[in-house]
């Protein structure tokens, strides 16, 4: 369900199962924003985790002790729990805004384009604050008009986390949008009635939609941020 990512540094591609190869660029933007920080071991939560894929492959690959995958969408929750039967890995019901969680329960949260649906940026930054334990990371990656990038950078630091990282990844997002675009036309073709198709197109930024030229022209950037909560 996201844009997809391609690491253009010429690092050895990603070594997946057959049966997730289909899945490989929308994997590889969970990869970068996971392993921003080692989470081997660790407990974590994902805000906005979709039908799933992204924390399974996660919790998979990258071997932390537990996985908690958050959606706002029930339907997306109950296909998550249905898909993706992993132990350790489990997904439930809840707002970003609002999360129905304890403090201090997690080690990191990810954060994989979704942000940019909230009503409040600020509050599910406080969120994630609140929820992570002392030392805890908060790894974020989304998409935002270029004239409001600022306003999000300005919320992250006036926050209480530490800021780590910080990189514009636009370029490596529209190449996974060039790479996959024929592929993802195809499979909407045969999920969508004719009349929707158009606008699904966009929605997902298939090449040469308004969806994906606010990207390639710079209206729009990608960005992704590690944070640190002070121990
Ligand atoms: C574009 S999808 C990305 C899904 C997934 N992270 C991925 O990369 O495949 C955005 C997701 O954010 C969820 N979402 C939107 N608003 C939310 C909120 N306030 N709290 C939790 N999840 C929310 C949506 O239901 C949707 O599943």
């Amino acid at each position: 369900m996201n844009y997809g990512y391609i690491d253009l540094n010429g690092e050895l591609p990603l070594e997946l199962n057959p049966d997730d190869e289909e899945d490989r660029y929308f994997i590889q933007l969970y990869h970068h924003v996971a392993t921003a920080v080692d989470i081997q071991g660790k407990d974590v939560l994902e805000v906005g985790s979709g039908r799933g894929g992204g924390a399974s492959y996660v919790k998979r690959y990258l071997k932390p002790r537990t996985v908690l995958g958050i959606d706002i969408a029930q339907s997306a929750v109950d296909l998550s729990n249905q898909l993706h039967q992993v132990p350790g890995l489990s997904f439930q019901q809840g707002d970003a805004e609002n999360l129905p969680l304890e403090d201090e329960l997690f080690d990191v949260v990810l954060n994989v384009e979704s942000s940019h649906c909230y009503g409040n940026m600020e509050k599910f930054v406080a969120e994630v604050f609140r929820v992570l334990r002392p030392g805890g990371y908060f790894s974020f990656t989304d998409l935002r008009f270029a004239n409001k990038l600022q306003e999000t950078r300005k919320l992250f630091h006036e926050s209480l986390f530490t800021i780590l990282k910080e990189k514009i990844i636009t370029e490596n997002v529209v190449a996974a949008l060039d790479e996959v675009s024929e592929w993802k036309k195809e499979s909407l073709k045969k999920v969508t009635p004719f009349f929707l198709r158009k606008s699904f197109y966009d929605l997902t930024a298939v090449k040469d939609t308004g969806g994906y030229n606010v990207l390639k022209t710079g209206k729009k950037i990608y960005i992704s941020c590690l944070l640190q909560k002070p121990v």
